[in-house]
Parts: structure tokens; sequence; C-alpha cells
């Protein structure tokens, strides 16, 4: 079987959801899923913890290269230690955004992003899932949000109102690391013209889910 069908591709920007549709996707199908963003993070806090600066690309990419990472059900190890929630603050994000500028440490990452790819198929999130790593995807969906929208549910996740200073701070967080995502040289986020697009801004997961499914289904 070509493997190419147990393929999908769910690209788009930060915090839009996308890890929790293509998770869930991926439960459904009993596919494994591949969280890329997750790779650029511990790249980031890998080189924070060995005090490289994350604007050095040949440092970095030699980190990214050996990242002594493990990924277990529910944890991320790196060098045996639990990072999961270390990985996931904004610094880290915006640590992560800088240093996926960096031909060398996306060059560094592809294959290990490729090797999650067995015969149980595979959903994976980022934001060249369906331009670079899988080019060949069955499917491939662009999966967005407002802005706003994805504060919002950023600021339920940590259980701030969504007024006032912290609020807007988190908004333009987001859209700072979004600009920044999607004017880079290299990889850029973008909508590819063989994506589908799911706007999520008045869709719960749940809908989320289906949709993709479904599109799956029919292909
Ligand atoms: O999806 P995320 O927020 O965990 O991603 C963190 C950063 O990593 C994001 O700002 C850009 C980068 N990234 C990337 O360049 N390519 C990917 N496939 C995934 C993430």
């Amino acid at each position: 079987m070509n493997l190419n069908r147990k393929i999908i591709a769910i690209d788009g920007p930060s915090a839009s959801g996308k890890g929790t549709v293509a998770s869930r996707v991926a439960a459904a199908l009993g596919f494994d899923y591949l969280d890329s963003g997750a790779l650029y993070r511990l790249t980031a806090l890998y080189a924070q913890q060995q005090s490289v600066s994350w604007e050095d690309e040949d440092a970095v990419a030699g980190l990214a290269e050996n990242l002594p990472v493990v990924f277990e059900a529910n944890i991320i190890r790196l060098n045996g230690q639990d990072v999961s929630d270390a990985i996931r603050s904004e610094e880290i994000g915006m640590g992560a955004s800088t240093v996926a500028r960096f031909p060398k440490v996306r060059a560094a990452l592809l294959q290990r992003q490729r090797h999650f790819l067995t015969d149980k198929g595979l959903v994976g999130d980022g934001r060249d899932m369906g331009s670079v790593v899988f080019p060949d995807a069955a499917l491939k969906v662009f999966l967005t949000a407002s802005a706003r929208i994805r504060a919002e549910r950023r600021a339920a996740q940590i259980g701030i109102p969504t007024e006032g200073v912290a609020f807007e701070r988190i908004l333009s967080d987001i859209e700072t690391r979004d600009e920044a995502d999607r004017r880079r040289a290299v990889a850029p986020l973008k909508q590819l013209p063989d994506a589908y697009l799911l706007d999520t801004s008045d869709l719960s997961i749940e809908q989320a889910v289906k949709k993709v499914l479904d599109w799956y289904a029919q292909i």
C-alpha cells in the first residue's frame, strides 16, 4: 500500500487548536501523531539550557541534529528530564519561532520528522507538513482561526479574563509570532493550493475533527 494514503498534514498558525484536532483525528483513525512544533520548541529549550544563542544558526543546528529527546505516551523527555510543560511557555514558543527561521535547523529536523511515519499512518501538525515534510500527504488541511479567537482560547486555558493588559499581551504575542512565521524565507506558513481550509473560529473541537475525518473519508 502507498503509505502517502495514510498521511494527513495539518498546518496553521499558533494557538489555532491544530494540535488538539490533529491528535484526535489520529486517535480516531488509529494513526500516530506528530507534533512538529514540539521539535522546534525542544531545540529552543535545549539551546537555552546549553547557553547557546537562538541566533547562532550553526550551533543551534548542531543541537537540533542530536536532540536527546524521548517521546513517551504523555511525556516528552529532554536529557531524561520531563519538559512537557517547559516547552509550552510563550518564551520558548518565541524561541522556537526564532530558531525555525534557519535552513540548517530545519534540515536537521527534517528526517527526524519523516521517521515518525510507519505503516500505522500519521497525522502531522505544524507549519510545513504539507509543503516540505510530507508534500505527498493524502490530505492537507490549513487550520486557522482569527487572532482574537485564538487569544481568547489561550486566555481561557490559563484562566485570565479576555480583556485587559494581560490579554492584550497574549493577542500581540500571537500576532507577532504569526507574522514571523509567515514572513520568513524558508518554509513559511501559508495555505497551499491543494490544502482544505478549515476556519475553526465558529467551530467546536468536535466539529473540526469531524470535518477532517469527513474529508479524509472522501479521498
Ligand atoms: O505549533 P507551535 O506553536 O508549537 O510551533 C512553535 C514554533 O515552531 C512556531 O512559531 C514555528 C515553528 N514551527 C515551524 O517552523 N515548523 C513547524 N512544522 C512547526 C513549528
